[in-house]
This record gives C-alpha cells, sequence and structure tokens, in this order.
C-alpha cells in the first residue's frame, strides 16, 4: 500500500470542540436560575430543580417547577393580550415572526450549543438541523400570517393556547407549536420539557428583544404537573401536545367534553422497509440517519428494520460494518455521530426494555469500542431473532436501537409495517418506481419517505395515524388546525329536544291496504334484525306511533364494524366511481321523494318536501365533490417533493342528530363515503324510519357491502360501543354536552379522531355544511416525499 492510501485506511478524526463558553455566559447573566417568563417579563424563581448537561451530570441552571398558581397567571396573561394580539392584520403578524426568525438565525450558535448542552444532541444536528429548522418555520409562518385572510377567509384563532412539548427536539418542537399559533393571532403558554427547558427561556429572551407585544408569549417551566394544570385550564381554549402515547391519552381523556381544541403528535415505531432492488449503500446510509440521529430520540424514528429477505444477510452484515464507524462521544465535538441520551431514567428505561427483549431471546449486536463511561451514552445497537410480538418489536425504545425483521413479498412488507398500534412515519426504499408507489399508499402512516428519510420541512406536514395521535402540524393542515370558522365559534345550545310521549295507539295498527312492513338493520348489505330481539318505537310528533325499529346493541354494531371493515376496498374505489354511486343514490331518492317525504312528516309534522330536497342536493353535491376535494404537492428545499394526499379516516361512526331525520345522516353519510370511508350510521332515535328507509335506496343504487351499514336503537349506548372499538378509526356525534364527553372519553383506547356537537345546535340544512367544512373532518393527509429533481 502506498503512503496516501495508508493514509485514508487509518485517518483517525481529532476532537474538535465547540466551546461551549457563550453558553455559560449566557447562563451566567441569568445567575443559572430562572423563573418563568410572564406576562413580558421574568417571574422570581420558585420552587427549583436543576436542568442537567446528559454528558456530564453537571448542573447547567436552576429552573422553577411550575405551580397550579404560575399557570393560572399565564393564562390571564395571555387572555389580556389575545383581543390585541388577534386584532393585528396578518401582515402585522407576520412583521413579528420575521422579527423572531431573523433573531434565532442572528443566535443560531448559542441556541445550538446551549440545545446540545440540555439535550446531550450532537453539535452537528443542533447546528445544521434543529435550529435552522426553527428559523425556517418561523419564516414560513411569517408568510401565513400575512396571507392568513386570503388563504383562510372567515376564520377565527382559538384563543389561549397550552402547548407542552417534549425533550427531544427542544426548540424545534417549540417553534412547531409557536409559529402557527401566533401566526393565526392565538396566544401562547408553552411549557417545554423538563430536562430542557433552556433553549425555551433564551427563545423567551428573543420575543422581549423583538418587542413582541407582552402576554402573546409565555413559557412556563414545569413536569407533568405542570402540564396537566394546563390541560385542565378552563381558560385554555386549545391543547397541543407531543410527546408519549401514554400521556396522551391521558390528556385526551382530561380534556374530553371540554370543547378544547385538542392535537396529539405522539409515538411512533415506524417500520423502514428495504426491497432487494435498492441501492444499498444509500439505504443504509438512510437508515443511520432513520435510527440513529438524535441517538434514536426520533418519534418517527425509522426503528423497525423489515428487509427482503433475499438481501437480509448482505444488508445487515454491512450495516453492522457501519455502525462499527459510528462515532459515540461529546456532544459538543463536531466530528460527533451520537451524542448522549437525555437522562439517566431514559438510559435506564432503554435498558430494561433491551434486558426484557433479550430474556425473550433477543440478539443484540453492539460495535467494538468504548463509549464514555460518564455520561448517559449508549452504543448502537441492532437486535435480530424477533417477531412481531417481541417486547423490542412492538414498544417504542426511543434510543439508539434497531430492531430488524426479514420479509419475502411486497404483501407481507406492507403487513408487517402496519402490523402495529402506531402510525406516524413509514420508509420506502426500492430503485422500482412503479413498486414504491405502490407500497407508499398501503402504508398506514402520515409521513411516508420514498428513497429518503427524516426529511422535514415547515411547508409539509407532520402527524400520525392511530396511536401516534391526530392533527398535522406544518403546512397547510398545520396552519388550519390553530383556526376555526368564526360560525363554529358563535353556534348557540340546540333546543332541547320535547320529551317523547307515550304511544298514544298500540303498535302496527293495520291498515286494510298494506302488508305489515318491518323495518331491519342493514348490515353489509343485508337488511339484519335486532340481536336483542327488542324492538323500539317511533313515534310520530302527536306520540302516535308510527313503526317500529330495531334496538340495536353491542354485537350489532360489532357486526357493523366488521362489515365496514371488510368494505375498505371502497377507499381504493376511483373517486369518479364513488361520485357515480352518489349521483346514483341522488336519483333513486329524488324518484322516491314522494314517500321519504310523507316518512319525514308523520314522524316530525314537518315539512317533509324540503327536507328530502335538500338530502337530494347533499348527495348531488358531494357526488360533485369526490373527484375534486384532494391533495397538493409541496416543494420543500431538500431534492424531493412532498405530495399531500388526501385519505379516507377509514372506519367512521356516524351518530346522526335527533332532528331532520333523513338529512341528518344525509348530510353526514355522503361526505363521509364520498372521501371513500366506510360507514357505521345511527340515525335519529326518535325518527329512525327514514333511515331504514334509506338502506332501499343503497340497494338500488350499487353501494357496495359494507360501506353503509345501519344501525338503529339507543343514541348513547351505541356510540359508547362505537367509541371503545378498536376497530373503528374516526367518530362523529351529535349529540348532548353528556355523550360528547362521554365518547370523548371512551375514544382513548385506539385514539380514534372525534368530533362532537356538544349540545349545539349545527343546522345541516345551511350551505356551510355543502362543502370542504365536513370534507376535511372526513380525510385525513399522508404526506408522500419522492425524490425530484437533481
Ligand atoms: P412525556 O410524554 O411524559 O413528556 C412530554 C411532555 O409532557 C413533558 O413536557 C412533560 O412534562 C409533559 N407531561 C408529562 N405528564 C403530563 C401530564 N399528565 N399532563 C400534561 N403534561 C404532561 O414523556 P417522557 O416521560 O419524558 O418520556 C417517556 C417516553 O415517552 C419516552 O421514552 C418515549 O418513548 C416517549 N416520548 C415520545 C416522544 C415523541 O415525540 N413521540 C417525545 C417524548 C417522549
Ligand atoms: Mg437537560
Amino acid at each position: 500500500m502506498n503512503k496516501i492510501a495508508q493514509i485514508f485506511e487509518t485517518l483517525e478524526y481529532g476532537p474538535a470542540p465547540e466551546a461551549p463558553d457563550q453558553a455559560y455566559a449566557w447562563l451566567d447573566s441569568h445567575d443559572r436560575r430562572f423563573g418563568h417568563y410572564i406576562d413580558g417579563a421574568w417571574t422570581e424563581p420558585g420552587t427549583t430543580f436543576s436542568s442537567d448537561n446528559p454528558a456530564t451530570g453537571e448542573s447547567l441552571a436552576q429552573i422553577t417547577d411550575g405551580s397550579a398558581e404560575d399557570v393560572d397567571r399565564a393564562v390571564a396573561a395571555a387572555r389580556a393580550a389575545l383581543p390585541g394580539w388577534s386584532a393585528l392584520s396578518g401582515y402585522q403578524r407576520g412583521k413579528y415572526l420575521y422579527a423572531i426568525a431573523r433573531a434565532v438565525q442572528k443566535h443560531a450558535r448559542l441556541f445550538s450549543v446551549l440545545e446540545s448542552l440540555d439535550n446531550g444532541k450532537p453539535i452537528r444536528e443542533s447546528r445544521d438541523i434543529d435550529i435552522p429548522l426553527v428559523a425556517r418555520h418561523f419564516y414560513h409562518h411569517a408568510g401565513w400570517a400575512t396571507h392568513l385572510e386570503r388563504a383562510f377567509p372567515d376564520h377565527v384563532p382559538y384563543g389561549v393556547c397550552g402547548q407542552i412539548i417534549p425533550w427531544n427536539f427542544p426548540l424545534l418542537m417549540l417553534a412547531w407549536k409557536i409559529a402557527p399559533a401566533l401566526a393565526a393571532g392565538n396566544v401562547v403558554l408553552l411549557k417545554p420539557a423538563e430536562f430542557t427547558s433552556l433553549t425555551a427561556l433564551l427563545f423567551a429572551e428573543i420575543c422581549d428583544r423583538i418587542g413582541l407585544p407582552k402576554g402573546v408569549v409565555n413559557i412556563v417551566t414545569g413536569q407533568g404537573d405542570t402540564g396537566a394544570a394546563i390541560v385542565n385550564h378552563s381558560g385554555v381554549d386549545k391543547i397541543a401536545f407531543t410527546g408519549s402515547t401514554e400521556v396522551g391519552k391521558i390528556i385526551r381523556a382530561a380534556s374530553a367534553g371540554t370543547g378544547k381544541g385538542l392535537s396529539l403528535e405522539l409515538g411512533g415505531k415506524s417500520p423502514y422497509l428495504v426491497f432487494e432492488d435498492a441501492d444499498i449503500d444509500s439505504a443504509i446510509e438512510g437508515l443511520v440517519d432513520a435510527i440513529w440521529f438524535n441517538q434514536g430520540q426520533v418519534c418517527c424514528a425509522g426503528s423497525r428494520l423489515l428487509v427482503q429477505e433475499s438481501i437480509e444477510e448482505q444488508f445487515l452484515t454491512r450495516l453492522k460494518r457501519r455502525m462499527a464507524t459510528l462515532r459515540v462521544g461529546d456532544p459538543l465535538d463536531k466530528s460527533v455521530d451520537i451524542g448522549a441520551l437525555v437522562a439517566p431514567v431514559q438510559v435506564e428505561r432503554i435498558r430494561d426494555l433491551m434486558k426484557r427483549g433479550v430474556a425473550e431471546g433477543a440478539h443484540v449486536y453492539e460495535p467494538d469500542g468504548d463509549v464514555p463511561s460518564n455520561g448517559c451514552f449508549l452504543k448502537p445497537a441492532l437486535v435480530t431473532n424477533v417477531s412481531p410480538a417481541s417486547t423490542l418489536v412492538a414498544e417504542e425504545i426511543f434510543g439508539p436501537v434497531l430492531v430488524a425483521m426479514s420479509f419475502r413479498t411486497p404483501e407481507e412488507a406492507v403487513q408487517l409495517a402496519n402490523n402495529t398500534r402506531y402510525g406516524l412515519a413509514a420508509t420506502v426504499w426500492s430503485e422500482n418506481i412503479n413498486l414504491a408507489l405502490d407500497i407508499a399508499p398501503k402504508l398506514k402512516a402520515g409521513v411516508v419517505w420514498i428513497n429518503g428519510t427524516n426529511n422535514f420541512d415547515a411547508a409539509v406536514g407532520f402527524g400520525g395515524y392511530k396511536e401516534s395521535g391526530f392533527g398535522r402540524e406544518g403546512g397547510r393542515e398545520g396552519m388550519g388546525a390553530y383556526l376555526k370558522p368564526k360560525w363554529e365559534k358563535a353556534l348557540k345550545p340546540a333546543a332541547a329536544p320535547s320529551p317523547v310521549t307515550a304511544a298514544v295507539r298500540s303498535a302496527n295498527p293495520l291498515d286494510s291496504d298494506h302488508l305489515d312492513q318491518t323495518a331491519k338493520m342493514y348490515i353489509g348489505g343485508k337488511q339484519a334484525r335486532p340481536d336483542s330481539g327488542y324492538s323500539r318505537p317511533v313515534l310520530g310528533s302527536d306520540g302516535t306511533l308510527v313503526g317500529e325499529v330495531g334496538e340495536g346493541n353491542r354485537k350489532d354494531i360489532r357486526n357493523a364494524v366488521e362489515a365496514a371493515r371488510s368494505a375498505s376496498g371502497w377507499a381504493n374505489t376511483a373517486a369518479h366511481s364513488r361520485a357515480q354511486i352518489l349521483y346514483f343514490l341522488a336519483e333513486n331518492l329524488d324518484y322516491r321523494r314522494a314517500e321519504f317525504a310523507a316518512r319525514i312528516k308523520a314522524q316530525t309534522g314537518e315539512d317533509g318536501e324540503a327536507e328530502v330536497d335538500l338530502a337530494v342536493e347533499r348527495l348531488f353535491g358531494f357526488a360533485g365533490w369526490a373527484d375534486k376535494y384532494d391533495g397538493a404537492v409541496h416543494n420543500p428545499p431538500p431534492r424531493a417533493v412532498a405530495a399531500a394526499m388526501v385519505e379516507p379516516l377509514g372506519v367512521l361512526g356516524i351518530v346522526a342528530p335527533e332532528v331532520r331525520p333523513l338529512l341528518g345522516s344525509v348530510a353526514l353519510l355522503a361526505p363521509a363515503i364520498a372521501m371513500g370511508n366506510t360507514v357505521v350510521l345511527v340515525p335519529s332515535s326518535r325518527s329512525a324510519l327514514s333511515m331504514t328507509d334509506f338502506y332501499q335506496v343503497l340497494e338500488t343504487s350499487d353501494v357496495p357491502n359494507g360501506v353503509v351499514n345501519i344501525v338503529t336503537g339507543d343514541p348513547a349506548i351505541l356510540a359508547k360501543t362505537l367509541a371503545e372499538h378498536d376497530g373503528v378509526d374516526g367518530l362523529w356525534l351529535m349529540g348532548s354536552v353528556e355523550t360528547s364527553a362521554l365518547v370523548e372519553k371512551a375514544s382513548t383506547g385506539n385514539l380514534k379522531q372525534t368530533w362532537t356537537s356538544r349540545g349545539l345546535d349545527y343546522d345541516f340544512a345551511d350551505p356551510r355544511f355543502a362543502g370542504d367544512y365536513l370534507l376535511g373532518k372526513a380525510t385525513q393527509v399522508k404526506n408522500v416525499w419522492i425524490p425530484y429533481g437533481a
């Protein structure tokens, strides 16, 4: 070997430390003790705890453990700032966001060093990824603010937003939360995670420096109890949370029935699929980024490698070779790949999980070499000999641990990939564009990266399916999540339904001209008798018995959900075909208008003709939407495009309002099925006959079996069963305050998306329900990143 070749073989990186002096000087300027930042001023430090450097164990500063009173003060300050801030023009707010972005850039190195000191992440990442993305986020939202009136006409901010963030991307998560909130005209109370509050406190100083009006941004530090005080505060209008699925579920349950807005960005166990035709070197580099970026403490980490069996051995051998070159050590060393985990408790958590895994038979590979013995360091690890049921495959480890499994066919790859309670992200590697783009839509995840991984941009939405939470951050979706239509804020309580009087005539008065008709339920394309064997009366407005319907129970709901699940192919039916079927429904309902009008009149005493007209109009209208409410293509800075694909929620439970027995159901059913959802519908309990008549329209309109299922009965009981059912992906409930609270609480199991009317008067005759308001609720956006351009 000649000398130069030899040098390349033996080349070692020397240490390239980043100096912490300026960060220390900033901490010293606060005497290393912090209060909260409330109403544009620092409070006196209260009861404090230490924020440590996890690489050394040294204490960096004392920060205040926020009390309920502190939260109260911050909410009051925010509330007081709201009228002024929301009254500014979008342009004026945009200028403040622009100033924040500029200030973040001016102090970028201070922010990066402080972040790495407090969190343990390599300076290379905080300097090149976290902080530039923070600035990018504020710039992007300065633009949204400026164009808000045109982009979201007649929308208003929620008000006071309580934002709770985790420790893995401290300042970046702050930016994801604060930028859209402020752009929309909201005011904010944000609690950073207890391990990593320092950059949020430096951010407060930036807000001060640029002259942000006081009270618009309030930072309260503290632990879980402080977070809970924010969640439970009656003065908070919207909660945005990023963190563990466990705490996400606590927050869902705690906020049930309060009417607070809620977005949850939770955990993941994201699959990383490598097909046999992948560019293996790239796939391995991608994988390094997917699982060892930020020590694997990434909600969307590609922590589950699924590699095609034909290349498994070769791939794992090369992966191990690459793992051996990863440098673990001082986060402030510019040539370190893997820094420290955030805190000793996290290291312990990971070690415990690994012990459980090994006890179950998992094999663990770690490269040779040492890691610093002080501080929270772990080697990168590769786990094999696992199956889908293994602890290490099922649980989010949140550390530098990759689990590997293999698959034989693309079908098996999809099945394994989706075999998780999470659905945040997924990565696909294949040089075959047809294969990659065939797999992407089949993955149940909010973000899919093709031949790339961990791409983020402010213009592209991010967020999960299933137990990874709901709501999106970034992009138009994320912006919309901080706004609501003006009319929604003005909704009045619905008039209490008149009490049901006892039947004044006996059941089925025999009419000599007609045969007795039995209204059944409709499940899987078949008329079904209730499991209970009981019926319930349907009375007219004068108390006359006009008929009877089945008393549905849990079993009927379960059957209906099963039918709806097995009709999932509806989502893949071409939009044009779905439109044709909705048109056909409109046509057939129109054809029978007299009969339906008479039925409405008999049940409610109201003008049936007008209601049938509107129901036909809705079917016709949403048929027209089926092939128009679609996605967008974003052009983020890296060499990629992100296709924002509109997807249905899946199986949607709909509990229709008591009033308007036909329109109330059809107005909700039409957008749901137009977008590809399959539905379990509970019609008005008082006037169920309109919808039991409707299944005859369904049958004559080529609606595939299982796409619409109708279960009659007590809405409160059936709604609870739907809310608890893990096979239901979303639930709309038009009902009382109590039932709304009940279903929101009962929905925590699989974190299904709920939309409840909370006793408010949603008038589905209003044209505002003829368009994207309901289409938006019936869908979620999946962002698929595709390489594009050189
Ligand atoms: P965590 O979910 O407890 O912490 C996130 C934030 O929630 C922190 O600010 C915390 O103070 C706050 N919080 C805790 N309990 C709360 C409550 N009852 N009400 C309101 N706010 C509350 O996460 P933790 O305990 O730090 O980490 C545990 C595990 O959670 C990790 O090992 C990881 O698996 C997962 N995790 C996932 C994250 C993600 O982005 N997907 C982020 C952080 C943790
Ligand atoms: Mg810390």
